[in-house]
């Protein structure tokens, strides 16, 4: 058995964290919003055609916040084809996934599912085929109260609150070439930043995200990012970053190198932070732009690859990926890494929710975990308060990519007021179970809650229709001791791990 050390302290902060870190993502592809979450034939469905066993699901997920309507959607979105009398709504051409789009699920519809979901909305606007006019039009529509243009129609389609949206994309990924309405930095820059003033005029209340780079592979990440920051820095409180890993395409199943790539993403993480102070520099300014981590997972099929059958169809099967072991122990490893950069990691949105690659999956007449639903669930719940610093000794190992990968992730989270402290930990070992001891005394009055565990015999394992509980969770308490403020825990090879310990 290897052996590890975990050191931390109470009064070494690294931030509060922010629960829009336990974001997800619902885009108009595939079959998330319908078959996903609304489904008005299913024997789940509700009054308003929404399943209520998806929506347990995203309860019990702990799922904060939803981004929505896309994605590569929004960049040829109409918002006015998704409101009103549903007779009335137009079927379109939805031209970045190439199905056919009915409307019959929009805006209210996603508002009306938001608050049974106790979901926080994060509305993206169309700065691809539309612009300023369309985005402001949207925001009066969905905030303003009564007595203008939009806000009357709003009321007049049976909402006479306002929806109140107090977070907004700028667009979406719009340095990827396949993106429509692909902009060069300074053209989105520019155009993003007089989106975002008119919006900022119109309700001072709301928050803007606006486009980072769509990933470290492409050419214009970093310059794109610092461009943007700065075009748009007046406006905005958050820049995205979006990444995906697989382990076939760039790894060839290599699992110990595919359990690597959180240091990309920490990578990733600082220099997208370097391009928001770079704005802050040149603009001389104490003000700090944060990170939006909007779409974030681990992903298996390519993107662009419409299946031939699937085209211009309702409701597709489109990536919809089956997740194993190894990739929950990833998403757990770029959760305890978005923790750790609590001071600048404000939002991020797993994508996405449902069906598309996703933690939840449905049929036409059951809703199931995937394995990469209990990392998420186990952070959303004990994951709040302050992410301390810890810093953790243990042996490291090389793969094809990277050098010094850590057997063990840590994050610390310590709720003061709740009296709780939670240790998140992956042993990335293949082979061995790992011994770990933490110096706990300022926290003698403690006791162990739970020690849960993610873990399977199989690494490859995963959760399916017939097995939807192949991988699960399990409280496995003997895997801890906590004697005089030291805690012992043996951390299995290939294991999730989160030791609650309570006052
Ligand atoms: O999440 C699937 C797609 O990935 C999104 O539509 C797009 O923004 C990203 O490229």
């Amino acid at each position: 058995m290897k052996k590890a050390v975990l050191r931390t302290d109470k009064y070494f902060k690294i931030d509060r964290v922010d629960e829009r870190i336990y974001g997800s993502f619902l885009e108009h592809m595939g079959r998330a919003v319908y078959e996903g979450v609304y489904q008005p034939e299913c024997k789940f469905a509700d009054e308003d055609g929404t399943r209520t066993d998806v929506a347990e699901l995203v309860k019990e997920m702990g799922v904060t916040t939803v981004r929505y309507p896309g994605g590569n959607i929004v960049s040829a979105y109409n918002w006015e084809d998704g409101v009103g009398p549903k007779e009335l709504r137009p079927v379109r051409l939805e031209a970045a996934w190439q199905n056919l789009e009915d409307n019959s699920f929009g805006t209210n519809e996603f508002m009306d599912w938001a608050k049974k979901t106790n979901i926080a909305p994060m509305m993206a606007v169309n700065l691809g085929t539309r612009g300023v006019d369309a985005a402001r039009n949207l925001l009066e529509y969905c905030n303003f109260p009564a007595g203008t243009y939009y806000a009357d129609m709003r009321v007049s389609h049976g909402y006479e609150k306002p929806h109140n949206v107090k977070l907004w994309c700028l667009g979406n990924e719009m340095d990827g070439p396949w993106q429509i309405g692909h902009r060069n930095a300074h053209e989105y820059g520019t155009l993003a930043a007089q989106t975002a003033k008119v919006m900022k005029d119109i309700d001072p209340s709301i928050e803007l995200v606006a486009c980072g780079s769509a990933g470290l592979k492409l050419p214009t990440f970093g310059s794109w990012d610092a461009t943007v920051a700065d075009r748009c820095f007046r406006y905005i409180d958050y820049l995205s970053m979006h990444t995906y890993y697989n382990n076939r395409n760039f790894t060839l199943d290599d699992t110990r190198d595919f359990l690597g790539h959180a240091l990309t993403f920490d990578d990733q993480i600082h220099s997208v932070i370097a391009a928001c102070d770079y704005a802050s520099a040149i603009n001389k300014s104490k003000k700090r732009i944060n990170l939006s981590i909007d779409e974030w997972n681990v992903v298996y099929r390519p993107h662009g690859k419409v299946p031939a059958d699937a085209r211009w169809t309702k409701a597709p099967h489109q990536i919809e990926d089956t997740y194993n072991l190894e990739d929950a122990l990833l998403v757990g490893t770029m959760f305890l890494t978005m923790l750790n950069h609590a001071d600048r990691v404000k939002v991020a949105c797993l994508a996405q929710l449902v069906n598309v690659i996703a933690p939840i999956m449905t049929s036409d007449t059951a809703a199931w975990r995937q394995t990469i639903f209990y990392p998420f669930k186990h952070c959303s719940v004990y994951g709040r308060g302050t992410a301390l610093q810890s810093v953790v000794e243990c042996e490291k190992y090389d793969s094809k990519h990277y050098t010094d990968i850590p057997y063990l992730a840590t994050s610390v989270i310590y709720n003061e007021e709740e009296g709780q402290i939670a240790i998140f930990a992956v042993n990335r070992d293949l082979d061995e179970d790992c011994s770990m001891e933490a110096d706990l005394r300022q926290f003698k009055d403690y006791h162990i809650d739970r020690h849960i565990v993610l873990n399977h015999e199989d690494i490859k394992a995963v959760n399916t229709e017939a097995e939807p509980n192949n991988v699960v969770e399990e409280i496995k308490n003997s895997n801890s001791k906590f004697e005089d403020g030291h805690l012992t825990s043996v951390l299995e090879k290939h294991s999730w791990n989160v030791i609650v310990l309570k006052k």
